[in-house]
């Protein structure tokens, strides 16, 4: 039966090769920093990749799915899946597999050049530039990173054959943009960051250097400690099931900590309790080659993950050991989908699915690089935070889509995946904003939202601060010191149902004052973010003293600590962790578990943004966390 059955299909397929050509996918905009410079020689060998359509991916499948785990209605309430239940049920068609390859040996890339993927994923071949390009009806040029000399290989456009399209998700490489851009030489740029993945990143900003901490609750307004934070949400709170719960924090090489400014942080601010956190350190989980690197030091390096690791440790206390995943060697650097490969069996790329002008491309063959190609070698945490972004824009809706339905996946796997929500309000990384033809810009006027958070599959982390001269009692605003929270909607995500009531709420009683060309307008689109944390004058040890620093990249790990510790209460009562958050949260039980923010915006783009209001807003989403009514309404489910 089987075997009849592909069979009939791959005859069909035969017989349908002479459809139509059409448009699958063009990319609007090239990314700031990179110009088109040659076409590309046509004998040079493309390790052509088609990344196959998974079934089961549709965003509103993913979200049903996802909900039922996920809702706090759902009788299957926290009932995650394992690993081999989502590989399973997320595998390509051999329908698929059949229609692509005959239609590539068709075209005369002979049968015995083809390679299918173990998980079905993707069909592989290389294949000259000349061949490609006949074959998608386009062309390849070479473009040049301006500030570090990298190129980079894509097209700008390709046509499929109409019975094609409906099997094949994306194609490797084509018109994706979102390098590994490598270290530059003086770090004196802000949108292009270190190892991290794209172009542009979200990254902290120092402010003051710190001689005197005032570490009492008085000066919070002047400088955030541990102390301020537990106060402000409520964290009172030691873990009674550490060892079977888990944190994880991610960075990406050649973002690095600093054992010794973890040591000066924790001579400064022990945990709850008194409790003395010298000497502690992250459980590191490599991924790719990541290392901790000592070769250069500075806040460009170290800022980041010192922050992360110094407050994460610090909230979660010395009891709950924290998880470091360290992503990407030296040379090659890394991307989200060099985590989710390391995290996930499922998802593996190295076999095909990795773009190598996207992500970083393992075993590396660069001088020292890592020989391996990790794929699902460790258990996701049940928290995994991470302080780092893209600019929605700079993706292809196919690229995003598939990143963000392996979020979905993670949640299925009952993993709470939080993003910060990016430090330029309503602009993009490096305060760029979009022209009309979608191109970052500094003169651009266009809202330029960031991924991953208007993935409606993760939970997005927003920025606030305790107003100047305001005791840590008094409510606190949308952050307007540094940095402007990160805010607005999708303009490639569908507004996920958990938040309709709250956005459609927001956009009625508070109709932003611009126009459809300014942002996704429609009220039907993903909104950003979920929630919110402290992220002002953050006192961190970076380099050997106390700096203020700020960004949602503190606000993340705060909200991550936070959660572990909800994942804890449940632990120990013989409950299941948390999972995918949202549809909880935005639930109407959980009302009351939010410190609603109602002052400050989010300016960006020469506007003010977008306002705060009550309720949830898309500057600080349903607010800052409040731990003791979060804990007892989430022992409360399931
Ligand atoms: C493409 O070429 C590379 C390098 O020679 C090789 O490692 C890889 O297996 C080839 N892929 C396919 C699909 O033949
Ligand atoms: C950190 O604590 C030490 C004493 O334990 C103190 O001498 C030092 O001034 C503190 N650092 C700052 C920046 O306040
Ligand atoms: C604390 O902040 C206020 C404004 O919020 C400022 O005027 C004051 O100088 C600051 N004090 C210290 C000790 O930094
Ligand atoms: C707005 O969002 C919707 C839903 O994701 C999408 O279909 C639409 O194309 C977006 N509009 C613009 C102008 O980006």
């Amino acid at each position: 039966m089987f075997t009849l059955f592909s069979l009939v299909l791959a005859a069909t397929a035969v017989a349908q090769t002479i459809s139509p050509s059409v448009l699958h996918a063009k990319r609007s905009h090239l990314p700031a920093g990179w110009s088109r410079v040659r076409r590309h020689t046509p004998d040079a060998v493309l390790p052509l990749r088609f990344g196959l359509v998974q079934p089961n991916v549709g965003m509103s499948t993913l979200e049903e799915l996802l909900n039922d785990v996920s809702h706090p209605e759902s009788p299957n309430y926290g009932m995650h899946w394992t690993p081999a239940r989502v590989a399973d049920h997320f595998a390509p068609s051999d329908e698929a597999v059949d229609a692509v390859t005959a239609w590539l040996a068709d075209s005369g890339l002979g049968k015995e050049r083809l390679r299918v993927s173990r998980n079905k994923g993707w069909v592989m071949v290389n294949a000259t530039v000349a061949e490609t390009e006949s074959l998608l009806h386009t062309e390849y040029h070479v473009y040049v990173h301006e500030l570090s000399g990298k190129e980079h290989i894509a097209s700008e456009a390709y046509n499929l054959p109409a019975h094609i399209v409906p099997h094949v998700e994306i194609i490797v490489p084509s018109i994706d943009f979102n390098a590994v851009v490598p270290k530059r030489s003086s770090p004196t740029s802000t949108h292009i960051t270190l190892g991290q993945p794209g172009a542009g990143t979200v990254s902290p900003k120092l402010g003051a250097v710190v001689t005197n901490i005032l570490d009492d609750l008085e000066n919070c307004h002047n400088q955030t400690t541990p102390n301020c934070l537990r106060a402000l949400y409520g964290l009172e709170y030691s873990p009674l099931a550490a060892s079977r719960n888990s944190f994880g924090i991610v960075e990406y090489t050649p973002q690095a900590y600093l054992p010794s400014d973890l040591d000066l942080f924790a001579t400064n601010f022990t945990s709850l309790f008194g409790q003395s956190l010298v000497g502690a350190r992250p459980n590191i989980q490599s991924i790719d080659g990541g290392v901790v690197q000592t070769v250069s030091e500075s806040f460009d390096f170290n800022g980041e993950s010192n922050l992360d690791l110094q407050y994460a440790m610090n909230l979660v206390t010395g009891h709950q050991p924290v998880t470091l995943y360290q992503v990407g060697d030296l040379q090659m650097g890394a991307s989200f989908n060099n985590l989710l490969d390391g995290l996930d069996a499922s998802y593996c790329t190295f076999e095909g699915g990795d773009d190598a002008t996207q992500d970083g491309i393992y075993p590396d063959r660069l001088p020292g690089g890592y020989l391996g190609n990790d794929c699902g070698i460790f258990k996701p945490a049940g928290v995994i935070s991470t302080s780092y972004g893209y600019n929605e824009a700079d993706l292809s809706p196919a690229y995003a889509a598939r990143q963000c339905a392996e979020y979905a996946k993670l949640g299925l796997m009952g993993v709470t995946v939080l993003y910060s929500s990016g430090d330029n309000g309503v602009a993009g990384n490096g305060a760029l904003c979009l022209t009309s033809n979608d191109k970052d810009s500094a003169q651009g006027q266009i809202f330029n939202p960031g991924f991953p958070s208007t993935c409606p599959f993760v939970t997005s982390v927003g920025a606030t601060q305790v107003n100047p001269g305001a005791s840590v009692t008094e409510p606190e605003s949308a952050c307007e010191q540094v940095i402007f929270s990160g805010g607005g909607f999708s303009n490639y995500f569908a507004m996920p149902s958990y938040q309709q009531g709250a956005v459609t709420e927001y956009l009625s009683a508070n109709p932003p004052p611009y126009a459809s060309t300014v942002y996704n307008s429609t009220g039907k689109s993903r909104a950003y973010p979920d929630v919110s944390a402290n992220g002002a004058n953050y006192v961190v040890a970076v380099n050997g003293q106390f700096g203020l620093v700020f960004g949602t990249s503190a606000s993340a790990p705060v909200v991550g600590a936070i959660l572990t510790m909800v994942n804890d209460a449940r632990l120990a009562i013989g409950k299941r962790p948390i999972g995918f958050i949202n549809p909880a949260i935005y639930s109407p039980a959980f009302k009351g578990a939010f410190h609603d923010i109602t002052a400050g915006s989010n300016p960006g783009c020469g506007t003010k943004g977008f306002s705060t209001a009550t309720g949830y807003d898309p500057v600080t989403g349903l607010g800052t966390l409040n731990f003791p009514v979060l804990v007892a309404e989430w022992l409360l489910l399931p």
